[in-house]
């Protein structure tokens, strides 16, 4: 049988810890007020914008193309050309080891792989806006993809 006085260190231990996360609780109610309904709205059409910016973006849209100061192709092919409903272009499985460019990759490397191999295009500021309506659009459309980085 165990000595119960071993047993009180133990017990030291659970009360610390059920008083900690009860307080890391407080501490979340405190600091996190639910968001109103209007707010989630503007949130969501913030991404949203960025979605069909990257739409357009990924359709060859010139007129969004010179909004934003980039040339994505110089072969008259558009994205969605060779990626109809961004087919292929697999966001879930990023990062991962990318064998076309013999190195790890993240989504956006391969976004500028495939702007300067088969496009012919100039690569783009990866943090700049085309990338990430560009990023937008991409994972949106591919949101019921369960995540799966480094599969190939
Ligand atoms: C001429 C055809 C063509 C065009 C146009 C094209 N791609 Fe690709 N794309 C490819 C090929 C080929 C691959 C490599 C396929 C592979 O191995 O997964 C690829 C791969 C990708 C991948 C990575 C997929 C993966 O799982 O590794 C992304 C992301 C991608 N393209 C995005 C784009 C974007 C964004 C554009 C437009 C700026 C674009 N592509 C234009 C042919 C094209």
């Amino acid at each position: 049988m165990t000595n119960p006085r071993r047993r009180y260190p133990l017990i030291a231990v659970a009360v610390v810890a059920l008083a900690s996360v009860g307080a890391g609780a407080r501490w979340a109610v405190a600091h996190k007020e639910p968001h109103t309904a209007e707010q989630l709205a503007a949130f969501q059409e913030v991404f949203m914008e960025q979605v069909r910016t990257g739409d357009a973006l990924f359709h060859g849209d010139a007129e969004t193309e010179k909004k934003l100061g980039v040339k994505l192709s110089a072969t008259g092919m558009a994205c969605a050309m060779c990626h109809p409903y961004t087919s292929d272009t697999h966001p879930h499985e990023f990062p991962k080891f990318q064998e076309q460019m013999n190195e790890f990759a993240t989504l956006r490397d391969m976004i500028n792989w495939c702007i300067e191999k088969p496009n012919e295009g100039e690569k783009i500021d990866p943090d700049g806006p085309a990338m990430k309506a560009l990023e937008a659009y991409i994972y949106w459309s591919n949101r019921h993809s369960k995540l799966d980085p480094g599969r190939h």
